[in-house]
């Protein structure tokens, strides 16, 4: 049985004093123990800042991005993994994407930067998803594939075990046209699949969670759907009753 993740992918938003206020909204309104996994994923600057808020609350810090490369070197404005790890971090977006559209972040670059997360020992949030222009081509499958089998062809069986997959469709992403959960479900189910292929149990335990437009009104029906374990959420996850009422949908 797969554990929910719910992700608050705070984007490039925040200042000091507006992530300590937010972060002391998710402490008081959190459950004490929640029934799903909750991380939070701020700018790299504030990472720091944030895994000491956050000492001892049932939520995990993240990072939006990670460089492909695993040894430290002349990597200008990169970030390794590893200096993740060490401040804290448990879980990385690759991926995302604003990332593959508006900073020309190829599949391969991607899958290379999801590997050098697990090496380091961080749980990669791999996002996949279409356009609008792709899903009414009904090339939706084909353009989620492509992600997909880039990550597959450069991780071993073990290390496929070890990713989370977001499925965002990029038409949903801040528009608040949310993905019917029909519509979500079936490319989950596509996911699911297509990771069946390269072995069954790790279809079986690899979370797949829905990104784009997350609500806390539209949460319970989402994650009801068989092949959904959880929401990256992005706006949402800047309003700690909103993103604590995701996370209580997910009991
Ligand atoms: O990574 C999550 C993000 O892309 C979804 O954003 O604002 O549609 O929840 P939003």
């Amino acid at each position: 049985m797969r554990s929910y993740l719910i992700a608050g992918n705070w984007k490039m938003h925040g200042r000091r004093d507006a992530v300590v206020e937010l972060l002391a909204g998710l402490k008081t309104q959190l459950p004490a123990e929640p029934g799903a996994d909750i991380a939070v994923f701020p700018p790299a600057i504030y990472i720091d800042l944030v895994s000491r808020e956050l000492q001892g609350a049932p939520v995990a810090v993240g990072a939006q991005n990670v460089c492909d490369q695993s040894k430290d070197g002349a990597f200008t404005g990169e970030v390794s993994a590893e200096m993740l790890r060490d401040m804290g971090c448990r879980y990385v977006i690759v991926g995302h994407s604003e990332r593959r559209e508006l900073y020309g972040e190829s599949s391969a670059l991607v899958a290379q930067r999801a590997k050098a997360a697990i090496e380091a020992g961080l749980t990669p949030l791999v996002c996949v998803g279409e356009n609008e222009a792709q899903r009414d081509a009904g090339n939706t499958l084909d353009v989620v594939g492509e992600q997909l089998t880039a990550v597959i062809k450069v991780l071993s069986t073990q290390q496929l075990g070890s990713i989370v997959v977001a499925y965002e469709p990029v038409w949903a992403i801040g528009t608040g046209k949310t993905a019917t959960p029909a519509q979500a479900q079936e490319v989950h189910a596509f996911i699911r699949a297509s990771l069946a292929k390269q072995s069954e149990e790790i279809a079986a335990t690899v979370r797949i969670v829905y990104g784009g437009s997350v609500k806390a009104g539209s949460a319970g029906e989402l994650f009801a759907q068989p092949d959904i374990d959880g929401g990256l959420v992005g706006g949402a996850s800047l309003d700690a009753g909103e993103f604590s009422a995701i996370c209580r949908a997910a009991e």
